[in-house]
């Protein structure tokens, strides 16, 4: 079966050090650009549940930091790389394309 890609915004709108927020079939996300790229994460934070949206971003290192209690994520992964989290964060796959951010719909 096909993958479905969803438009969820202008690539302008993505800027280096701020996440970008949509939804993705009624889940919360984030779009960051880092320098490898961009990358898209569930926008709720494994530890207690906290919007990653707020966090600061190392666009270098490609990680956010969960803005309640610290606990930093691979944004590429979405692996937890410091306590209090340790379970991944939920990824999608993004493309962007003349100049619209994609994010594949999972199955
Ligand atoms: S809610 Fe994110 S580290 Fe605690």
């Amino acid at each position: 079966m096909a993958a479905r890609w969803v438009d969820v915004g202008g690539a302008e709108a993505v800027e280096a050090d701020q996440p970008f927020t949509a939804e993705l079939g009624g889940v919360p996300i984030i779009v960051v650009r880092c320098e490898a790229g961009y990358f898209a994460v569930e926008d709720r934070c494994t530890h207690d549940g906290e919007a990653l949206a707020g966090g600061e971003i190392d666009t270098e290192g490609c990680r956010i930091v969960c803005p309640r209690h610290g606990a930093q994520f691979c944004l590429r992964s979405g692996q937890a790389l410091t306590p209090p989290a340790y379970e991944p964060v939920r990824t999608f796959a993004v493309r962007a394309e003349n100049g619209r951010i994609l994010i594949e719909l999972p199955e």
